[in-house]
């Protein structure tokens, strides 16, 4: 059996640690609007920094495509890391050639200036080799990503995950890999095309698949209900039969709405009012689901012991088509609270609705990987994972 090696398979002591951190995080007109991700992989810093070793700090910031883009450079965050570690000794090195000494952070310049970040290039694993003893990788949500600094230089010297990516890999195992059953997954967001992959996996592993979101106006649709004016994939309505027919053999409860709030337009506050799905006007669209798949929601939910969610379950961003996302998640966290029910989130935009729901903090785990969380979803093996078991 391969097992995850950590930051205690490791004698830290006067070591220089490669560190591989997600440090993509948003940024409007150059003005940094979270830093959740810096946050998140504080206690890995401190810990290293506190065993004896210097850290070379690494990653990512957008998509530079290989080259120097000022906008995408590193540098204005060093006074974020410093407000984090207000004590420690933070500097930027724009090409590597700055040593981190016991107890300090030295931070590369974002990786994917240079092109062999993103082709894996042997020779740019190796330069970045030479800056550590011990590689560290604390960025799960780039695990996803066979780059350089992920996998290449993980082969080259001896390589364990940080605390982060350990905890989020403990939380997803427990969710998905050896969860304690009944599990339930929510499903949302838009499209059925781009959670194909997520959905052919989870019927084989959840005992109840929750649809919510557009895409389960294909799944409506697919079954003959008329949505009517509603975002919906009529093309993918035979791979939706399909779907429902596998989870049937997998013993997959898939729940669809029985009720959806509807709109003739998506902005805030139109006029909306709640329709039984066999009665959906034609100039009407479904922005939210209605109380009785609420309440059937919430019903499942109280079977259940695990719970991974991932999509929002109607147009959360625009009010009040956030309400039927907020009750669940309310819901959620409050079974979550009275030690009733394992959840575990992910994906940016459940992210911010689970945020907006003001339930951040309640639920057991939130991962904050994008891509990575989709395609472990998806059963996919992770490089970036992987490297660090073999
Ligand atoms: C993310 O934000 O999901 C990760 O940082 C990966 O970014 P990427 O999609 O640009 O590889």
């Amino acid at each position: 059996m391969s097992i995850l090696r950590t930051l205690d398979d490791f004698e830290l002591t006067d070591k220089r640690v490669l560190l591989r951190v997600d440090m993509n995080i948003p940024m409007q007109g150059g003005i940094i609007t979270d830093t959740t991700r810096i946050e998140k992989t504080v206690p890995t810093l401190i810990e290293v920094l506190t065993k004896g070793a210097g850290i070379v700090l690494s990653s990512h910031l957008g998509r530079p495509n290989g080259r120097p883009i000022k906008k995408y450079s590193l540098e204005p965050l060093v006074p974020v890391l410093k407000s984090f570690l207000p004590n420690t000794n933070i500097s930027f090195s724009p090409d590597g050639r700055h040593a981190a000494h016991p107890g300090e952070i030295v931070l590369l310049e974002n990786l994917r200036f240079n092109p062999g970040e993103e082709i894996n290039q042997p020779a740019f694993a190796e330069f970045l080799s030479k800056l550590g003893d011990i590689f560290i990788n604390d960025a799960f949500s780039c695990a996803h990503r066979a780059h350089a600094s992920i996998d290449g230089v993980a082969r080259l010297i001896p390589s364990a995950a940080g605390r982060l990516m350990q905890r989020e890999l403990e939380a997803l195992d427990q969710a998905l890999t050896h969860p304690t059953h009944p599990v339930a997954a929510i499903v949302g967001g838009n499209k059925i095309s781009t959670k194909l992959g997520v959905l052919e996996n989870l019927i084989h592993k959840v005992d109840h698949l929750i649809v919510g979101g557009a895409m389960a106006n294909t799944f409506l649709y697919a079954t003959g209900v008329t949505v009517g004016s509603s975002l919906c994939e009529e093309d993918m309505s035979m791979t939706a039969r399909n779907i429902i027919d596998k989870a049937r053999y997998s013993n997959c409860i898939i729940h669809l709405p029985v009720d959806a709030v509807v709109a003739p337009k998506l902005s805030d506050g139109s006029a909306s009012n709640i329709a039984s799905i066999d009665a959906i006007p034609p100039e009407k669209m479904i922005l939210d689901v209605g109380p009785g798949t609420l309440d059937n929601i919430e019903a499942v939910l109280g079977t259940c012991k695990t719970l991974v969610w991932n999509g929002p379950l109607g147009a959360f961003e625009f009010r009040p088509f956030d309400a039927g996302t907020n009750a669940v998640a309310k819901s959620a966290s409050r079974l979550t609270e009275a030690g009733k029910l394992l959840t575990v989130a992910g994906g940016g935009d459940t992210m911010s609705a689970l945020a907006n729901a003001g339930v951040v903090d309640n639920f057991s785990y939130i991962s904050s990987a994008g891509g990575a969380f989709l395609e472990w979803l998806e059963g996919k093996t992770l490089p970036g994972v992987a490297v660090l078991m073999e």
